[in-house]
């Protein structure tokens, strides 16, 4: 079996990539199954590597690279060989914004009407239409329902304001992290000016009591706010409020109503669809980031940011997806839609190496994970994603970002199997089961963090948004701008 096994890795010398893709992944040796050698293509920054070998022992990634080294570091070592020639393997993805309680209703219906400033839909602003979005049953089950969907279609990191123990890593809760991952943790925060009464202003900054000041912003690891949700100048309005201290300087009577300058290397701005060219020359001189949702942008509001405006001023984006009934169901949707609306409204092709940073070591960055997670880099936790499927356009990235669900081989958080394909029912032992994935059947390992089998809490759930998404989403909020 050793020799076999060496063989192969020392018959792979050669580097060239297969542009005819197998259907699935094989296990070409069964060894212990916390140490996996996988074969296939590999994503990093520094472009797509054909025909490489990633070594996962004890969660963590031990090597990357085309393999002729790797048969005297193996030694002795009973590894497991999965070999995906013809698949794409990318770290995990990494979601940097979700509400994701909100994983048990469905999508809103789209009523034609687009607003100009959150409030306008949450509250009705304006003589807008109210969007209630009422969580449907147990807040702690959408919760864990909302991972799940999420592990099922390759995301193994969520900022997402609540979490549940296990399933995908929560990266704003010290009791959420998983498998070896350690704090400092995410600050995320949905009312930073403390607005969540509804309060709109333009001009002033006489939003709540408590807003954050630059003070306490400033002691935070990151800090993940949403700023100027929305299109108009009440919307942009916020970000003069966090970004000018001169903005407001007379205080209200009951405590705050002043504007403060939070603008730093710790801030993600989550949305930021209402900043001027001017706003993001700021944030790219300050070094803040910034978290993308497109779809939820175009729902709401009718169009989204010009992205690469923010990329070409060295701005660190990262994607998210809101949350399920505005936003997209899947990190996968997302990057669809953040191509297609750039395509369409701008004119402008994104590469999809650039989504793919969004989806992963940008993601890390806004988090503030990137020397834990983020990338196959020797010594990174092994959350790892692989997708079969064809080579699309001959990108490489593309075949990650841009693949439905249905294509997903393998999901490893800390070198734990959550998922594994078709061909790879092998390596599901313990907690697993098969599951139904619209024409194959794939196995996942969730039982411990579900505690129940997969299929038991499915139906005590019964009947809500799937988990399981093959395809398109039904109901997917539209991602075709109005404006
Ligand atoms: C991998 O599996 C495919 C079918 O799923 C099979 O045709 C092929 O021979 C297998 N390759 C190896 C190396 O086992
Ligand atoms: C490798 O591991 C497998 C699975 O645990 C076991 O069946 C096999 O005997 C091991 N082989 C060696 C050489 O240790
Ligand atoms: C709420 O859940 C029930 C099943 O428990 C389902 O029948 C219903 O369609 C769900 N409602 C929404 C709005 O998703
Ligand atoms: C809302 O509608 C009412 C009734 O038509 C109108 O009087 C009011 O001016 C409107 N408010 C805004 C902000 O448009
Ligand atoms: C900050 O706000 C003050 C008062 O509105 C304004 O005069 C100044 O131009 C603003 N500074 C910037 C950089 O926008
Ligand atoms: C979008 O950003 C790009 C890159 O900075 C720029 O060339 C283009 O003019 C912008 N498009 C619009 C419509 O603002
Ligand atoms: C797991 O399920 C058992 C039996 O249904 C129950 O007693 C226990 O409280 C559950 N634990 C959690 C963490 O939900
Ligand atoms: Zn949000």
């Amino acid at each position: 079996m050793l020799t076999s096994r060496l063989f192969l890795i020392c018959a792979s010398i050669v580097s060239f990539c297969i542009e005819t893709s197998q259907a699935t992944c094989n296990v070409t040796h069964v060894g212990d199954t916390e140490n996996l050698l996988l074969r296939g293509t590999i994503l990093t920054s520094n472009g797509a590597l054909c025909d490489s070998h990633v070594l996962v022992e004890s969660g963590k990634i031990t090597y990357v690279g085309s393999g002729h080294d790797l048969g005297c570091m193996l030694g002795q070592k009973n590894v497991t060989v999965v070999d995906c020639i013809g698949s794409v393997i990318s770290p995990g993805f990494i979601n940097t914004h979700e509400h994701i309680g909100y994983s048990t209703i469905t999508p809103l219906k789209d009523i034609g009407e687009r607003t100009n400033q959150r409030h306008d839909w949450r509250v009705g602003a304006r003589n807008f239409t109210r969007r209630p979005a009422p969580v449907n049953g147990s807040e702690y089950d959408a919760t864990k329902w909302g991972e799940l969907r999420h592990i099922f279609s390759g995301t193994t990191s969520i900022v997402g304001g609540e979490m549940v123990p296990g399933l995908a890593r929560n990266l704003d809760f010290a009791s959420g992290l998983e498998d070896g991952l350690f704090a400092p943790t995410a600050t995320f925060d949905v009312f930073p000016l403390n607005d969540a009464s509804g309060i709109q202003r333009l001009g002033n900054c006489d939003y709540g009591a408590a807003a954050i000041t630059q003070d306490e912003a400033g002691r935070l690891y990151r800090y993940l706010a949403h700023v100027g949700e929305g299109v108009d100048a009440v919307a942009e309005n916020e970000f003069q409020c966090l970004s000018n201290s001169t903005f407001d300087v007379t205080p209200l009577t009951d405590g705050g109503g002043l504007s403060t300058d939070i603008i730093a290397p710790n801030l993600a701005l989550i949305h930021a669809s209402s900043l001027t060219n001017e706003d993001f020359d700021l944030v790219a001189a300050r070094g803040a980031m910034v978290v993308w949702s497109p779809r939820s942008n175009v729902f709401l509001y009718g169009k989204t940011l010009n992205v690469t405006y923010l990329l070409d001023a060295g701005i660190t984006v990262a994607l998210g997806t809101d949350w399920l009934p505005s936003g997209s169901a899947t990190m996968g949707r997302e990057a669809v839609c953040g191509r297609d609306v750039t395509q369409k409204d701008y004119d402008i092709g994104i590469a999809p190496q650039d989504i793919w940073e969004m989806m992963t070591i940008n993601a890390a960055k806004v988090a503030g994970f990137e020397h834990q997670l983020g990338s196959l880099d020797v010594g990174k936790l092994a959350d790892i994603v692989v997708f079969s499927g064809d080579v699309q356009q001959g990108d490489a990235f593309a075949q990650a970002v841009y693949a439905p669900s249905d294509n997903l081989q393998l999901v490893l958080r800390g070198g734990k199997i959550l998922v594994a394909g078709e061909g790879l029912d092998i390596l599901a032992t313990e907690g697993c089961e098969a599951v139904l994935w619209g024409s194959v059947t794939k196995s996942i390992c969730v039982t411990d963090a579900v505690n129940s089998t997969f299929a038991e809490f499915e139906a005590v759930l019964g009947g809500v948004y799937p988990a399981i998404l093959p395809g398109i989403p039904d109901g997917e909020p539209t991602c075709v701008s109005t404006r």
